[in-house]
Formats: C-alpha cells, sequence, structure tokens
C-alpha cells in the first residue's frame, strides 16, 4: 500500500450493503477475544484516547445524570480514565469503583489514582458480570467495554440488577458504521485503509462493531426503556492532532490480530512510519482524519412505584 494520494476508487460510492450482515448482527453468544493488546503501550493509548474524547465522556455523564455524592460503578475500567471522569463528578461525598478482568491494566489505574491524590475511586478485579462489589449503587457507567461481551442484553440486565430505583444507566461503545461511510467518501488511501483494517480486526475477533442498535436493544429489553443517544467522532486536520498517533498506537495493538486473520502485515501496517504517513496525507488533501465514534446511551432505572417505567433526564 502506497499511503500517498486520493485514489479514483476512493470517490466512488461505497457499497453500503457491505455493512450489513456480520458488521452489523449480534453475535450469538460467547465474547469476543480481547482484541487489543495488553501492555504498557496500550495503557499509553487508552490514556491518549481518553484524552482525545474526555469532554464528550464528561457530558455524557452529567447529561445522563451523574451528580455529586453518588456511588458508581464503572465497568471495563482499563486505565481508569472514566472512573476517573466520574469521580470528579460526584466528588468527595461520592465514590467510584472500577472493574475491569485485567489485573495488569488496573495497577496502571490504581497507581494514577493514588499519584493524582484520587481518595473517592478504588479498583478490583473482576468481571463486570458477577458481583464482586457489594451493594447498590446510584449508577453503572461504562466506556467501550460492551462491545466484547456476547450478550450485550443479559450482561446489561445484570448491571441495571446493581443500580437502585431511580438510579443512571450510562454507556458508550464504538460504533464503526459511521467512520466506514465517511472515510469511503473520500478520505486518503491509508486513512480508508486502516479503519478497513481496525473494522475487520474487530469483527473477525468477535467484537460487536455496530453499537448503536445494539445498545437501543439492549436498553429496551433490560427494562430501562428508551435510552437517549448520541453520536460521537473526533475529526482533525491541525498537523501538530494527537489523532495520528492514537490511530497509529490503535494499529499497532491491533497488529497481533490483523496478522492472525490475514488481514494485513507487520512491514505493511509500518507502525513506526503510520502517525506520520496519516499526517502528511490529511495535511496535503485537507480530508479530516475521523477517529473512532462513540455512540453514548443513557436512561434511569424505573422507580418502585407502579406504572412509572422510567425517570426524565436532566436534557428532556
Ligand atoms: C478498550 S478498554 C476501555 C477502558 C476504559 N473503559 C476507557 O474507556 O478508557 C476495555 C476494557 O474492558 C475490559 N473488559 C473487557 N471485558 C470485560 C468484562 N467482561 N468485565 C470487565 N472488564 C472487561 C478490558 O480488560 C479492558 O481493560
Amino acid at each position: 500500500m502506497s499511503g500517498s494520494a486520493i485514489t479514483d476508487d476512493a470517490h466512488a460510492a461505497w457499497p453500503l450493503e457491505d455493512l450489513e450482515g456480520p458488521i452489523a448482527e449480534p453475535r450469538p453468544g460467547g465474547d469476543s477475544a480481547y482484541v487489543l493488546d495488553r501492555s504498557d503501550s496500550e495503557t499509553r493509548r487508552l490514556i491518549m484516547q481518553a484524552e482525545l474524547f474526555d469532554k464528550f465522556i464528561r457530558r455524557l455523564l452529567e447529561d445522563a445524570g451523574l451528580t455529586s455524592g453518588m456511588r458508581v460503578l464503572d465497568v471495563g475500567s482499563g486505565a481508569g480514565d472514566v472512573a476517573f471522569a466520574a469521580a470528579d463528578i460526584v466528588g468527595p461525598t461520592g465514590a467510584v469503583v472500577g472493574v475491569d478482568v485485567d489485573p495488569s491494566v488496573l495497577a496502571g489505574a490504581r497507581a494514577r489514582a493514588e499519584k493524582a491524590g484520587r481518595g473517592n475511586v478504588a479498583f478490583l478485579e473482576s468481571d463486570c458480570r458477577s458481583s464482586a462489589v457489594d451493594g447498590q449503587f446510584d449508577a453503572v457507567v461504562g466506556r467501550l467495554v460492551l462491545m466484547y461481551v456476547g450478550d450485550v442484553t443479559e450482561t446489561l440486565k445484570s448491571l441495571v440488577a446493581r443500580v437502585r430505583p431511580g438510579g443512571v444507566v450510562a454507556f458508550a461503545e464504538a460504533d464503526f458504521t459511521p467512520v466506514l461511510g465517511y472515510v469511503h467518501a473520500g478520505a486518503s488511501e491509508l486513512h480508508r485503509t486502516c479503519w478497513d483494517w481496525g473494522t475487520e480486526a474487530f469483527r473477525r475477533a468477535g467484537a460487536h462493531t455496530a453499537m448503536a442498535p445494539i445498545l437501543c436493544r439492549a436498553f429496551i429489553e433490560s427494562g430501562l426503556g428508551e435510552p437517549h443517544m448520541v453520536l460521537h467522532a473526533p475529526l482533525g486536520c491541525h498537523s501538530d492532532w494527537t489523532g495520528y498517533e492514537w490511530l497509529a498506537e490503535s494499529m499497532r495493538s491491533l497488529l497481533p490480530v490483523l496478522e492472525n486473520f490475514d488481514i494485513a502485515t507487520d512491514e505493511v501496517v509500518n507502525v513506526a512510519t503510520l502517525a506520520a504517513r496519516l499526517r502528511a496525507e490529511v495535511v496535503r488533501n485537507r480530508f479530516p482524519l475521523m477517529l473512532v465514534p462513540l455512540v453514548g446511551a443513557w436512561a434511569r432505572k424505573a422507580t418502585q412505584e407502579a406504572g412509572i417505567t422510567a425517570v426524565s433526564s436532566a436534557h428532556d
């Protein structure tokens, strides 16, 4: 792959039917193999990602109804950034418990919490569907975690059971559909190819890659009612933007899967120069780079009074 100028076929109408079938279908069962790397460089990538999506996640949590004093469960905490955003909102009178199946990423999250003097956040190694943490929560939140579980509705039901009546449920998950449509409408070859590789890697590993309809259905089927939803996808064309590094580091993290499924080789991806090549293409072509689109969904659990199925959020 050359990674140079836009090719003619990049301007061709994109076959939307390619989005149907395996990409949009929920998997019948079984979790995805965790498609991303588990290493220090992945922790750094998660932190870079968190900075790029920080304003979005804070806004989502506030719109969903997180407020001072709440007790929050953050599932699939990773390096801890969603837990930290929630901890800032709930303040010193509130508390956040973050759970993750990966002990090494949690060690990093704990170190970051300690370094920042955060007394209202704790991290526990646990599958999000187990009830390792006692008690009920005022809110359950998570980002980029439900896309890895086999049965999103069953997982959400088990999490809703941990929320008090009237409490908040809010998730942000990836939906690759908008970025695929975008890059196939004229992005440079390298930009487009990275998203084709990335989507295929997640799909082949069994992760859900079109989470908007899956979240909508899972909220309704979990008894939460129709969720409020929003879509957010950072775009950048500045030459000094960190988005190029984020996409290149994401490819580094995906490399074992790309190679395992014969999607692309290390040599072709050439991670060492990828960010610079993406930056050069965007600056030359002025077709902004899009990062992973996140779908936010939130709702409140029904109160116990008969007939009330959901409580309106602050943004009704
Ligand atoms: C892409 S990272 C996202 C981390 C963090 N939520 C963020 O947005 O920065 C996904 C995390 O979910 C964790 N995870 C995946 N499946 C899980 C499960 N069933 N229960 C708990 N954690 C899970 C992974 O170990 C990983 O750390």
